[in-house]
């Protein structure tokens, strides 16, 4: 399954319809969980998932450690806010800590495989290092997560351009998608 973390909060989302005109075309069952919708407490850093397994606020995230241990292809759709991915998007990765703990406190191996992470980002401006806050976050959960794929699509402009229309990431999801549909 194709899990789609939304860090958008806009309905009309530029970078969500990128990232939907992608995946429609790859007939594969997928699912959307819009980050500013959910209810997720902030890691607070409160070093439960250091002695035990697991992490211990409840709240929405269940639904998306859920959904982990039947996804195979994680597809991260968010607006670059500051340099960085946008803040409800951040908070869920920050609560992928628990997952940090257990491979590297605990050495225990996670109990779900996620092949493939892509990413699919915007920006207002045209700035070359506007991505690189995203991309080096991007680098830390390909390494968590091992996967065997990573793709980092963006568009950048949509100040003046809709992402849905920039040349380059349609071009990069174009190759993608070569790639993932036999
Ligand atoms: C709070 C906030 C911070 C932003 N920070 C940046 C930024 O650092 N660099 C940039 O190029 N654009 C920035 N933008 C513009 C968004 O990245 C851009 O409009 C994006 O394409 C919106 O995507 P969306 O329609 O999917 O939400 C910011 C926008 C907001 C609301």
């Amino acid at each position: 399954m194709i899990l789609i973390l939304n860090g958008s909060p806009n309905k009309g989302s530029m970078t969500l319809a990128l990232t939907e005109n992608f995946v429609k075309h790859l007939h594969k069952e997928f699912e959307i969980f819009h980050c500013y919708d959910l209810h997720i407490q902030s890691c607070n850093d409160c070093k439960f998932c250091d002695h035990k397994l697991g992490c211990n606020k409840v709240d929405d995230m269940e639904e998306i450690y859920q959904a982990l241990r039947k996804t195979d292809t994680l597809i991260l759709s968010s607006p670059i806010y500051f340099g960085a991915f946008s803040n409800e998007l951040l908070k869920v990765i920050n609560r992928f800590q628990r997952y940090f703990a257990e491979r590297f406190v605990h050495h225990k191996k996670l109990d779900f495989h996620i092949n493939r992470l892509i990413v699919v980002t915007s920006a207002g401006s045209k700035s070359d290092n506007m991505f690189d806050g995203a991309r080096l976050t991007f680098d830390i959960l390909a390494n968590l997560f091992q996967v065997k794929e990573k793709h980092f699509i963006t568009a950048s402009d949509t100040d003046h351009i809709p992402a849905i229309d920039n040349k380059e990431a349609l071009k990069q999801i174009e190759e993608l998608k070569k790639k993932m549909v036999p």
